[in-house]
């Protein structure tokens, strides 16, 4: 990130790419919301302490709840010791840093909602030197999107800056983006009559962890790894996203969306993609979202004629997760007692390019599974002749493929499992893993997401934000199967209970090609 000093020895320090912050003032429309208190205040707080911020900087945080400045700093800093205790909260940094937060009520659905705005910005801009840069939050529930772009507009906040570079208006918007492909490309159109794409910051905080922006470096800053990375080598790829909690009070938000929408669409692919992509021609945001879209685009179109060989659909009902007895996703709040909505999905992916033809990408993500894990399995083709065989007591087949595994949650690190030899006057092989562990390797706390993905924002890096062509491509592919879905209710809901692996259909997307889904 910015403002570090030029490292000495790169080699010991490790070599980063830096860009300079710029000058701005954030505008958190929804700043009375879950989000704000969780993620977004303790991201800056974050970036603040550790000199990431620019030091022409401010916040205006805006809803329909009524608070003074006072009012709001006081909330954030209760919620930074009640949702960020690892950030070490001194009283003096925080005084400071709280003089840089503001707060203005108002109804964004109403006309002239933003009327105060302008001209708060105008002052604060020559307060703080913010040089009238603003980057937009949209951190409210979507249907406000739409709205909060009309009184951007209306309050000429983003207007005539347009053909311009400076001062600039950059907009993110939080999940989901749309409802199906229609949606999220009526959107993205409106979006694009007020700001420009390059200033638009789709935001999927999956691409703003470490290990997931550790994909791109340990396929492309290492020579082992790419010259393996296709079709030769690789038998398979496994994405597993498993989640043990609920929808923990969040049910009417689920109802509407469901597994496909809340996590395929946007985190899961972009996994795809990166499994998947060429490497790209430069560092520059454009060159690797052209890789990332191009895989998209390669991905064979389901067939819904044979969709239960490539999609399948479950929905919890009750369980135990650690010991606990938990109820099933039609007995949440805000969750009717018949609904069809799917709460695990899992996918089988074909993407018909020359590096990845005849390779499976499996796919699965739920909730309520037996437990909490997020990670990426690069199955290698097993050994072309089996001379070890022989020697495990009479079974056939024993010598598995290498795994490679890119672990993303809660753990985060890399391991390669390989065979070796054990100890001993025998040739008995056992199954070993190579490991690497980010939280023993670096001793330093690991930035959040939220505050990888605003810093790259204030310095106008949108390598991590996903771009128009991905979305649309996103949605192109899933939108038939939700369709699908939402035209044959599943009959045999609820078809897993709480504390499994969800229903046994899945695993019948892997048996045609002799796999299985990994044991976690
Ligand atoms: N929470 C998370 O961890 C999370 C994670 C990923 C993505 N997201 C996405 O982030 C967005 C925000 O989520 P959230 O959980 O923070 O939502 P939330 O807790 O429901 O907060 C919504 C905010 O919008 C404001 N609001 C609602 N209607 C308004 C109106 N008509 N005019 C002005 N303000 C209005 C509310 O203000 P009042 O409270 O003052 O009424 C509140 O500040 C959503 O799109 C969500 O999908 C959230």
């Amino acid at each position: 990130m910015s403002q570090s000093p030029v490292l000495e020895n790169p080699l010991k320090e490790g070599i980063r790419i830096e860009r300079a912050s710029e000058p701005c003032a954030m505008v958190i429309f929804g700043a009375h919301g879950d989000l704000t208190k969780r993620k977004l205040i303790p991201a800056l707080y974050a970036l603040y302490i550790e000199g990431f911020l620019p030091r022409e900087f401010c916040v205006v945080g805006m809803s329909r709840t009524k608070m003074t400045h006072e009012e709001f700093r006081k909330a954030m800093r209760n919620s930074m010791q009640q949702f960020a205790s690892d950030i070490p909260l001194e009283s003096a940094k925080w005084e400071r840093f709280e003089q840089m937060l503001y707060y203005l009520p108002g109804h964004f659905d109403q006309k002239g909602g933003l009327d105060e705005l302008a001209s708060t910005l105008k002052e604060l801009s020559e307060k703080h030197g913010t040089q009238g840069n603003t980057l937009f939050y949209l951190s409210t529930p979507p249907s406000l999107y739409n709205p909060i772009i009309d009184r951007i507009q209306e309050s000429g906040l983003a207007s005539g800056k347009q053909m311009q570079s400076l001062p600039w208006p950059r907009i993110i918007v939080e999940k989901p983006f749309g409802h199906d492909l229609e949606t999220a490309m009526q959107l993205d159109e409106r979006l694009h009559q007020v700001f420009k794409e390059s200033q638009i910051f789709r935001i999927d905080h999956y691409l703003g962890k470490e290990t997931v922006q550790n994909i791109m470096v340990l396929r492309f800053a290492n020579g082992i790894f790419e010259p393996i990375w296709n079709r030769q080598h690789i038998d398979h790829v496994q994405i597993t996203n498993a989640e043990t909690i609920g929808v923990e009070g969040r049910g009417a938000y689920y109802e509407e969306a469901g597994n496909m929408r809340d996590m395929i669409q946007n985190h899961m692919l972009q996994l795809v993609s990166l499994v998947g992509m060429e490497p790209p021609i430069t560092l520059d945001a454009e060159a690797q979202r052209d890789e990332k879209a191009k895989v998209l685009r390669c991905i064979r179109p389901f067939d819904l004629n044979r969709l239960e060989e490539h999609a399948v659909r479950g929905q919890y009902g009750p369980g135990f997760i650690a010991g606990q007895q938990v109820p099933g996703y039609r007995e949440e709040e805000k969750v009717p007692p018949n609904s069809h909505r799917e709460t695990f999905t899992a996918l089988k992916l074909k993407i018909d390019n020359w590096r990845w033809a005849d390779v499976p990408f499996y796919v699965r993500s739920g909730k309520r599974l037996a437990k909490h894990v997020t990670e990426i399995a690069v199955h290698f083709k097993k050994a072309p002749h089996r001379l070890f065989n022989a020697q495990f007591q009479g079974a056939a087949d024993i010598i598995g493929p290498n795994v490679l595994v890119l672990k993303i949650q809660p753990d985060e690190g890399v391991s390669l499992k390989f065979f070796t030899k054990q100890p001993g006057t025998a040739t008995n092989l056992r199954w070993l893993s190579m490991d690497f562990n980010y939280g023993s390797a670096f001793g330093q706390r690991t930035p959040t997401a939220y505050e990888r993905l605003i810093h790259d924002c204030i310095i106008g890096d949108a390598s991590l934000f996903s771009r128009s062509d991905f979305v649309q491509a996103s949605w192109e592919l899933i939108t038939p199967v939700l369709s699908r879905w939402d035209e044959t209710p599943e009959a045999s809901f609820p078809n897993y209970a709480a504390g499994t692996w969800g229903p046994p259909e899945s695993d019948q997307l892997l048996a045609p090609d002799g796999d299985v889904w990994r044991s976690l």
